[in-house]
């Protein structure tokens, strides 16, 4: 067991675990956010993705010594942070997601692309979700819903 400490949607927060604890199991089991969902376990699928440092990354294969330190967002911060408001507002209106078990691995990925300093373009929103599995949409109304959320928070920005 190790002691390790990070910063989980802006709290301190310190947990003794085994150091090859993986982070999405710390997230659901033992901090009670199940938000961050857990499918293929093997970071092929994108569900349980977390923002580390302002980074999309599979939780399932981040072990517990590699967060020490570190920024964690799951996608609880992400819901109640209001920089990323916009963009939850504009993938809602587009009725992005059908079932929704990909959505917060989704929405992870594009916070990740979209709240950095660069403004992705197509392509670039394209890449970002290259990680991520949906079964139900087909991305077209991902891809709609990440195209507003990008111009809202452009129009944000400007003004
Ligand atoms: S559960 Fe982590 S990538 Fe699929
Ligand atoms: S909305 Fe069902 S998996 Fe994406």
């Amino acid at each position: 067991m190790t002691h390790i400490a990070f910063t989980l949607n802006g709290a301190e927060t310190a947990l003794h675990c085994a150091p090859d604890r993986p982070l999405v199991t710390i997230l659901r089991e033992d901090l009670g956010l199940t938000g961050t969902k857990l499918a293929c376990g093997v970071g092929r699928c994108g569900a349980c993705m977390v923002l580390l440092d302002g980074a999309a990354v599979n939780a399932c294969l981040l072990m517990a010594w590699q967060v020490a330190g570190r920024r964690v967002d799951t996608i609880e911060g992400v819901r109640k942070d209001p920089r990323f408001a916009p963009m939850l507002a504009a993938l809602a209106q587009a009725n992005s997601f059908q079932c929704g078990y990909c959505a917060a691995g989704v929405t992870i990925a594009l916070a990740g692309a979209l709240g950095g300093p660069e403004d992705p373009d197509d392509a670039a929103l394209t890449t970002a979700l290259e990680g991520n599995i949906c079964r139900c949409t087909g991305y077209q109304s991902i891809l709609h819903g990440a195209q507003d959320a990008r111009a809202r928070l452009r129009a944000e920005r400007s003004t």
